[in-house]
């Protein structure tokens, strides 16, 4: 009987970056062909895997066939940054991750959350202003930024804090070298041109372009209208699932019927279909997983790609 213990990082080219369990890959082969999987896996975005080989476990006696092993492989393959990962967006994308064991960092100036939960306790929670970050801190090892920076205040608050915040973050995920970047956008909601020179859609727009110049071929931008769920405010939790899942069901039972009002100027404010926050988090955790998922995603789009995740 033997048991042996191995960790592939020794094996890797890959940089040896923290890394725990979740695709669990159970193989009996010879020797000649684990090596083959510790190049596979050397050559993918993986950091560090652990194989255990035993002869045991395997109903194998040692004598009959030394050559095979029992190989246990426990394989992490995405690790997300998530920016503002506190906020009502971003912990519903934090928790999603967790759900599906992805590895999950989140920046935002009040770094962990006040509530508890299992799943809080698995993200790592940074403390850190978006313009000022220690990049290296947080960026190591990531394959996907994902940003819900954004929100509203002064014409110059919401240029800064829709845009160029999300500027700053795309160009520093893009110099770190990371593949792929998700912006949180935003629906136009069909409103005059006029309107949309407001700072937030301004910022928003100009977020938009830098992901998908700095990105052209994996950068994902998500423009839900009205995001539905449970807003935790100081403590409190407004449900505002009350509100956007009725005007969502009645929105999409009458669509054939509003159809028609939908060229007007600004109808969309009355008409976008709400989406719901946990829609809005399983989207992006499509896109984190499916390389052939990027570009802009309207409202619909957005429900579908949940739809894909969630089955
Ligand atoms: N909620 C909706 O109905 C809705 C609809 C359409 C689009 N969106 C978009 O979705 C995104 C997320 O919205 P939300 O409702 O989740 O907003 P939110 O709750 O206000 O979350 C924003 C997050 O960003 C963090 N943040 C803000 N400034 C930062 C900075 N300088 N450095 C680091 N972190 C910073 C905040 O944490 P700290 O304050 O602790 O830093 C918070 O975690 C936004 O871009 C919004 O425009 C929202």
């Amino acid at each position: 009987m033997m048991s042996l213990s191995y960790s592939a990082a020794a094996f890797s080219t890959a940089p040896s970056y923290c890394f725990t369990s979740t695709t669990r890959c159970r193989a009996l082969f010879p020797y000649s062909q684990n090596q083959h999987l510790i190049q596979h896996l050397s050559h993918s975005n993986l950091r560090k895997v652990e194989i255990r080989c035993n002869y045991a476990d395997a109903g194998i006696k040692e004598n009959i066939n030394p050559g095979t092993i029992d190989v246990v492989a426990d394989v992490k393959t995405e690790r997300i940054v998530v920016l503002g990962g506190s906020g009502f967006v971003g912990s519903a994308i934090c928790k999603a991750a967790v759900s599906k064991g992805i590895e999950v960092i989140s920046l935002s100036r009040s770094g962990r959350p006040s509530y508890s939960g299992s799943w809080v306790d698995q993200v790592t929670w940074k403390s850190g202003d978006v313009f000022y970050a220690n990049w290296d801190e947080v960026l190591v090892g990531a394959t996907t930024v994902v940003s819900t920076l954004g929100g509203f205040g002064s014409e110059e608050q919401m240029l800064r804090i829709n845009g160029e915040a999300n500027v700053v973050a795309v160009n520093a995920a893009k110099d770190f070298g990371i593949p792929r970047f998700i912006l949180i956008s935003v629906h136009d909601y069909n409103l005059p041109s006029f309107l949309l020179r407001s700072g937030y859609f301004t910022g928003k727009r100009k977020a938009e372009s830098e992901v998908l110049s700095k990105y052209p071929n994996s950068g994902v931008v998500l423009r839900p209208a009205f995001i539905y769920g449970k807003r935790k405010v100081d403590g409190f939790e407004i449900p505002l699932d009350l509100i956007g899942e009725p005007l969502e069901r009645l929105l999409r039972a009458t669509e054939n019927f509003t159809k028609p009002l939908n060229s007007l100027p600004a109808s969309d404010l009355l008409l976008a279909p709400p989406v719901s926050v946990d829609d809005v988090a399983y989207a992006v955790i499509n896109a984190v997983r499916d390389d052939d998922f990027f570009g802009i995603f309207t409202i619909e789009q957005i429900k579908e790609a949940a739809a894909a995740v969630r089955t």
